[in-house]
């Protein structure tokens, strides 16, 4: 053990107490023993480019290019994607493709090029490849979206992964986004991200990297176009990003660029071209559909580390209806498990949950509960016996159980990535509804395991099933928690056939949005960590996860009743609304920051439950195209390079434009509207966009734009839906859409399409279809 280590050891006992502090000391140990054993070490690498292009084999949907060594595989599939994949990778077997990829494009042609090299001409895109292995996307025009060079690899052994990197060349004026969940976005400047899922270990700011849900997934807006690029290897990686520099028309710009370079895993690579819509809606159909979360989870939740009795939370419960405050849901964190053990009560302070669990449902309250991966290794433990009698649990390169420590103390870990295992886990769940639960929280599923050096979490040489295949944690580390989604979801799915299963995971991986949603995790209380919860949910839309939301209020500490506020003012328009805090921090309930907050946080939970039909909407409109419900302010407009930079402000849907307070005393904004006309909806005022304005940002609210024309549904004074139409300007029409809150269950209701026109100074909506709305109208701004 070297000094940096002993260091961490001492801390780690010091910060989990002295039995899980040597236990974290151990498995730092057994970590790093049992890699050292396994793994092969990196001596004797031999790197390898691809060379000259020696053929060319035209094959549906593009073909084959063969160099001196190594085999390059372009396929464009209907819809427009481009998949190209090195030395025979194609786009199966993927953990983030929902199924088969669509078929290849018929009129998509491989031919020559005058340079010597090959191009793929299609609709969307030409995947032009030159004769050292350079591959650029071009749009039809011709101009170049991204310029792959050559890439190269380092070989140990056959049999071996071979690491690797892909340089490329980017539009000086390009901008980067995504990459999962980042707190320093949403525009990632230049620097390293890492792609590996990892718990920041206590609670993170602005700039911590890499956090618990990375994916390869970045989108790249320039003027020449936009497209997304998915790089599906789920080994160990990172991306340096450089941005580019451009000389004001001297003809010196300086490109931007990206580097990536993985550990392993098949060098293949989907690139989506498009409007931003467009791309998502591509990317919705490669990776799956998002799960639509039941109505009562587009409602608030309040969460705490730290409820100790069935009486807290009843007492918490009726504090929120003693003020007046809406409410639909409170989550369980560990403190209600017997010792932290996953799947159980502890029956002496939680003795009556089912009945707890009936009672707040009666008032509206549904029970949410945490659900972590590693299960307690006691063979007095029904969980654990019956999983290890079945085999479920993760085995190291010798066949033996490995070993972690979570909060239950020594746990193991069940393999998601086996089907059988899928089918255990996701069965458990039954318990959980028994209890009364209605969602569930999973958390720590990194995963983790406490070390006190080196990585926390399992040892890279773990073996996993990985659906048959068979491999290491080192490809099964950032699926891990994408798997556990998946259980269950299939688990909720057989349990209550009837029920759209509610369930948001620390971790994940591409293709998250199939079974569910995710959280900030444990953002830091301060500025920054507000600043952050934006950067999160603003980049994981775009990489195709639209539920999301942060600790409002932030992870730890003490909230100034202002930062408090302003968090719940963010919340408030996110799709994931919770307020949470951790055992040590202070309490999160509105009433708790005095009269002033309390008034305005009630006033903000109403409005939340109004806009309940149009949350709803965003979610079944993100189920069928993609659309993230919170989309940066360039959605619409990518060419606008001043949208491109703004940070501060966002759309939920096309109707709003959002421009939450994210500094400490500010009370006037400067805040970037994008084209059309918008309406200040305090104040009704309406303001002339592309243009940046200034308004108010008193303490009582945060500036929200409505779009003349726009027809958003909302809850009418009777509790019904009704359309609440933003007035269009005389002689101009706008529209809006509506997906029926159908509250739970599997029915498709089909979209309503409204438009608005103002003629005469009177406003009407007419339904597409030229019948009466059919809701009442309340019309707005006139
Ligand atoms: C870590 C999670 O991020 C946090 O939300 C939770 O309260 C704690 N684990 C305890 O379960």
């Amino acid at each position: 053990m070297n000094g940096r280590d002993l260091v961490r050891s001492a801390k780690a006992v010091g910060a989990l107490g002295a039995a899980q502090g040597m236990r974290a000391v151990r498995a730092a140990w057994r970590n790093r023993r049992a890699d050292a054993a396994a793994l092969p070490s990196r001596a004797g690498e031999r790197a390898r480019v691809p060379g000259l292009l020696t053929g060319a084999e035209p094959g549906p949907g593009g073909g084959v290019l063969r160099f001196e060594r190594a085999e390059l595989r372009i396929t464009v599939t209907t819809g427009g994607a481009v998949f190209w994949g090195w030395d025979g990778a194609g786009p199966e077997p993927s953990y983030a493709l929902a199924g088969a990829p669509p078929p290849p494009d018929p009129r998509a042609r491989l031919e020559p090029d005058k340079e010597g090299g090959w191009r793929v001409v299609s609709e969307r895109a030409t995947v032009a490849v030159s004769r050292h292995g350079a591959v650029q996307v071009r749009t039809p025009g011709g101009v170049v979206l991204r310029h792959d060079l050559p890439p190269r690899w380092w070989e140990v052994a056959p049999g071996e992964p071979a690491r690797w990197v892909q340089r490329t060349e980017l539009p000086a004026d390009a901008r980067f986004f995504g990459l999962g969940g980042r707190s320093s976005g949403p525009r990632l400047r230049a620097g390293a991200y890492r792609l590996w899922n990892t718990d920041p270990g206590g609670s993170f700011g602005t700039g911590d990297d890499p956090l618990s849900l990375t994916m390869p997934v970045l989108m790249v807006v320039a003027d020449a176009g936009t497209h997304l690029v998915f790089h599906d290897s789920s080994w160990d990686g990172s991306v340096s990003l450089r941005e580019g520099e451009e000389g004001a028309g001297s003809g010196h710009d300086r490109a931007a660029g990206s580097e990536l370079r993985m550990d392993g895993g098949p060098l293949r690579c989907w690139v989506l071209v498009g409007a931003p819509a467009r791309i998502l809606g591509t990317w919705t159909a490669l990776t799956g559909k998002p799960a639509v979360p039941p109505s009562w989870a587009l409602g608030h939740h309040h969460a705490r580390w730290g409820f100790g009795s069935e009486e807290e939370v009843r007492r918490v419960a009726e504090g929120y209806r003693e003020h007046g405050l809406a409410l639909d849901a409170l989550h369980l964190d560990i403190d209600h498990l017997d010792a932290h053990r996953v799947f159980t009560v502890d029956t002496e302070r939680f003795p009556k949950l089912p009945q707890l669990a009936a009672e707040l449902l009666g008032e509206g309250v549904r029970l949410v509960s945490i659900v972590d991966p590693g299960v307690r290794a006691d063979p007095a433990e029904e969980v654990y016996a019956s999983g290890s009698a079945a085999g479920v649990f993760v085995r190291d390169a010798r066949g033996r159980e490995v070993r972690g420590v979570v909060w239950p103390g020594e746990t193991r870990y069940p393999d998601f990535t086996d089907p059988r295992v899928r089918e255990w886990w996701g069965a458990r769940y039954e318990e959980r509804l028994g209890r009364g639960f209605a969602g569930f929280w999973h958390d720590m599923n990194e995963p983790v395991s406490f070390a006190a050096f080196g990585e926390a979490t399992l040892p890279r040489s773990a073996r996993h099933a990985l659906d048959g295949r068979g491999g290491d944690h080192r490809e099964a580390h950032n699926l891990y928690a994408l798997c556990m989604a998946r259980a269950a979801y299939e688990g909720l799915r057989a349990l209550r056939p009837g029920e759209r299963p509610f369930l948001f995971s620390r971790s994940g991986w591409a293709g998250l949005q199939r079974y569910g949603g995710t959280w900030s995790g444990d953002v830091a209380t301060g500025w920054e960590g507000l600043r952050a919860s934006l950067s999160l949910v603003l980049g994981l839309g775009l990489c195709g996860v639209p539920y999301s939301g942060p600790d409002v209020g932030g992870f730890d500490g003490h909230p100034s009743p202002e930062l408090y506020l302003r968090w719940f003012q963010l919340g408030a328009y996110l799709p994931l609304f919770r307020t949470h805090s951790a055992l040590t921090a202070g309490r999160r309930e509105p009433w708790e920051f005095g009269a002033e907050v309390l008034g305005h946080a009630r006033e903000l939970l109403a409005e939340r439950r109004r806009l309940r039909p149009y949350f709803m909407t965003l979610a079944q409109l993100a189920h069928r195209a993609g659309a993230p419900y919170v989309r940066p302010l360039w959605w619409s407009a990518p060419e606008d390079r001043a949208l491109r930079d703004c940070e501060d402000a966002f759309l939920l849907g096309d109707a709003l434009v959002v421009a939450p307070v994210l500094q400490e005393g500010a009370r006037r904004l400067r805040v970037r509207l994008p084209r059309g006309r918008w309406y200040d909806t305090a104040t009704g005022r309406c303001h002339r966009g592309p243009a940046g304005i200034e308004v108010e940002a008193p303490l009582s609210r945060i500036p929200v734009f409505a779009r003349a024309g726009a027809v958003i549904p909302v809850l009418g004074p009777d509790g019904g839906t009704a359309l609440e139409v933003w007035a269009p300007g005389e002689g101009r029409s706008g529209s809006g859409l509506l997906v029926p809150d159908t509250g739970d269950g599997w029915a498709e209701p089909p979209v309503e399409r409204f438009t608005s026109r103002q003629r005469d100074g009177r406003v009407t909506v007419t339904r597409d279809s030229g019948e009466d709305p059919g809701y009442p109208v309340l019309v707005r701004g006139l």
